[in-house]
């Protein structure tokens, strides 16, 4: 089956260390009582699951029909969640501020990566987002067409996507740094009817474009795309196509800002955001209305402890991952705060970047990924030294497993030995947090994430299903459903079925290793399928095999995801080469170096920067079984510098010698 865990994968090593940490954290006294997250909370949500999340939907979103159905699971594993009400998004996450009087409160605090400064308070949103959604229905967009995203971080990216959820167009945001090809292969699934691009943004301290991705994305094929609205941003020259493609400043500038939210089902789909799963073809992962904000606003309200009228929080991630959807654009707007938003990369202009930030805005609450914390340790505390970083209260980590050292000095450096870390476990599919130590409450440990909320039930499991007891590893499950948990894969329910809940039928299985503590707490182990993660972003080993296959130089290619200090996950490709190219690799003296330059280049074009390995070996066979499948564990030790593992079931054992031969003859 397509999406199972491979038999031959292994959590990746070097975790094992977690298990002997013994530091803990209790929370202070002072953070405590001031707290938005209380004990209680756990006991009323085992009390009743579904009243304690009726009480989060009606307490913390604004209904137009109040709904009386909580839960409908019984076409399982197809939920409904709060089924016969109706609400609207963008009402939900601009508007009713406004109403409420907080219209002069600051929304976003917009930094571009070369120092300019856009503000925008929730009653310029409001203006803002009334406008776009104006303009995407004189563009022909109705109620339930796609729309597809294609943005850098600027505030039309949090607009483009409240206008879609304004008129319930469900938005599928292609994450900017992603190639035609990707864009081209998600526009036509989706059945997207238009595009939101920009001509440009700024990274690493200059201009990259984007429109002309979008460009080459139309031309690859029949697609349904009839317009193109282009957010000018750089200033860069665009090409253009008359009739089609239409300038953001012109239309949404001139458009009308009375515009009535479109008040939707709360099983009406709000969005379709792609991920990698093990097969090479992405995942449109689809989430609805009304269970996805109330478990937004509820974890961002309680695992952040926010406290709207008072806090600055900053979530680094970009809105073309699931973290900038439920912790840029939706939580923090449903829950009326303000927030920090970042165009560029951390180090430019320079490593005090972030630093700079936080100082400027006072920023209180701070969410990003290890990588970056690995990264930032790596660059020194010099560089956090120079700047006040007194303002911030709660720190939280997400991505992919927190090493215990790096959570140390993340509290240590950045959080003054004083703000609570939270380590925060949840993927696309789980659509907001679903394990996380709550701030105030939970003693933390460091390299944990502990706890599932209240009202989640995530398991760990052994092969056959059963939980395992305090002290074991296994697999980590989700026993009931939540209210912001996918709705399926976009036009492939087999899939959906196949991918999560076959594996152990009743119960979701999220793809990720974990292992319960003495004390019952969950330490995640990275994934046991063929996904990676490198810099918190997921790749499939078989997406990057299939870009490899693709070139005319290569004729078998295996991916894996090698451990990497700062990134997590590297990745790393065996390729065997095929016509000219091999006969140059094996003349005397042969030269892979620049067949091994291109085919990174190729990566690259194929899937997106993201995916470009980092190293690729030419090698002339690879390791298979008996029945020709690729042992990617024994190929991860060469990757990892280890000695090789059993080779027993290899076909041909000497393989691995030549393969290990290979590595250290000079090329
Ligand atoms: C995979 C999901 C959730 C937003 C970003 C990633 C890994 C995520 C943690 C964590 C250990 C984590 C898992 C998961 N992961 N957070 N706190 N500790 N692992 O979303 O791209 O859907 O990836 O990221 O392996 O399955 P995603």
């Amino acid at each position: 089956m397509a999406d199972q865990p491979d038999d031959h994968s292994t959590a990746p090593g070097g975790l094992e260390n977690l298990l002997v940490e013994e530091r803990r954290f209790p929370p202070d006294p002072a953070f405590a009582a001031q707290a938005n997250a209380q004990p209680e909370m756990y006991e009323r949500a085992d009390a009743d699951r579904l009243g304690f999340w009726a009480d989060q939907a009606r307490s913390l979103l604004s209904w137009s029909t109040e709904f009386t159905e909580v839960l409908d699971f019984s076409q399982a594993p197809r939920a409904r969640w709060f089924a016969d009400g109706r609400l609207n998004a963008a009402y939900n996450a601009v508007d009713r501020h406004v109403e409420a009087g907080h219209g002069d409160r600051v929304a976003i605090h917009w930094e571009g990566e070369q120092g300019e400064v856009r503000t925008l308070t929730y009653a310029d949103l409001q203006r803002e987002v009334a406008k776009a959604a104006n303009t995407l229905g004189d563009l022909g967009v109705t109620t339930g067409d796609r729309v597809a995203i294609y943005l850098p971080m600027i505030p039309e990216a949090v607009i483009a996507m409240l206008a879609c959820a304004r008129i319930g167009a469900p938005h599928s945001v292609v994450f900017g740094g992603f190639s035609a090809e990707a864009l081209y292969s998600r526009i036509v699934d989706a059945e997207a009817r238009l595009v939101i691009t920009a001509d440009g943004g700024y990274r690493r301290g200059s201009a990259s474009a984007l429109k002309p991705a979008v460009d080459e994305a139309l031309t690859k094929g029949e697609t349904p795309v009839e317009h193109v609205l282009v957010v000018r941003r750089t200033g860069q020259e665009v090409g253009w196509t008359p009739g089609r493609d239409v300038w953001w400043h012109e239309s949404v500038d001139a458009a009308s800002a009375e515009h009535e939210p479109v008040p939707v089902e709360a099983e009406h789909p709000l969005f379709i955001l792609y991920t990698s799963g093990t097969t090479g073809r992405p995942k449109g992962i689809l989430h609805t209305t009304g269970g996805y904000l109330a478990q937004a606003a509820f974890t961002h309200l309680n695992v952040f402890d926010l406290k709207p009228e008072t806090d600055v929080y900053w979530c680094t991630a970009d809105v073309g991952w699931v973290t900038g959807h439920t912790y840029v654009a939706y939580g923090p707007l449903l829950n009326g705060a303000t927030q920090v938003m970042y165009e560029g990369t951390p180090d430019t202009p320079h490593r005090g970047r972030w630093w700079e930030i936080i100082e400027k805005y006072g920023v209180t609450i701070l969410y990003t990924a290890p990588t970056a914390i690995r990264t930032c340790m790596k660059w020194g505390e010099e560089h956090p030294a120079k700047y006040d970083l007194s303002s911030l209260r709660v720190l939280g980590s997400v991505g992919e497993p927190i090493n215990p050292e790096a959570w140390m000095w993340y509290r240590r450096v950045i959080g003054g030995d004083r703000a609570p870390v939270v380590d925060t476990w949840w993927q696309t599919e789980t659509g907001a947090i679903m394990i996380s130590p709550l701030p105030g409450v939970t003693a933390a440990k460091p390299g944990s994430a502990q706890t599932p909320l209240p009202g989640i039930a995530a398991d760990v499991v052994d092969e056959a299903g059963e939980p395992v007891p305090d002290g074991a590893g296994g697999y980590l499950v989700l026993a009931e459903p939540w209210p912001a948990m996918l709705r399926g894969i976009w036009g492939d329910e087999q899939r959906f079925r196949d991918t999560y809940w076959s594996r152990f039928p009743g119960k979701y299985f999220a793809g990720d290793g974990a292992k319960k503590d003495d004390d019952g707490d969950i330490w995640l182990l990275g994934r046991v399928d063929d996904v990676m993660n490198v810099s918190g972003h997921r790749l499939s080993t078989t997406e990057i095999e299939s870009a490899l296959v693709s070139h005319p130089s290569v004729a078998e290619a295996a991916v894996v995801g090698a451990s990497d200090d700062t990134t997590g996950q590297a990745v790393v490709a065996f390729v065997i080469l095929r016509g000219e190219a091999a006969e140059k690799a094996a003349a005397e003296g042969g030269d892979t170096a620049a067949t091994v330059a291109e085919l990174r280049a190729h990566v690259a074009r194929e899937i997106g920067p993201i995916a470009k390995p980092r190293s690729i070996l030419v090698v002339a066979e690879l390791p298979k079984t008996r029945s020709g499948k690729i042992m990617r564990r024994l190929l991860r030790d060469v990757a990892e510098n280890r000695t090789v593992g059993d080779v027993t079931t290899l076909a041909d054992s000497s393989v691995m010698n030549l393969i290990s031969a290979g590595l250290h003859t000079p090329k």
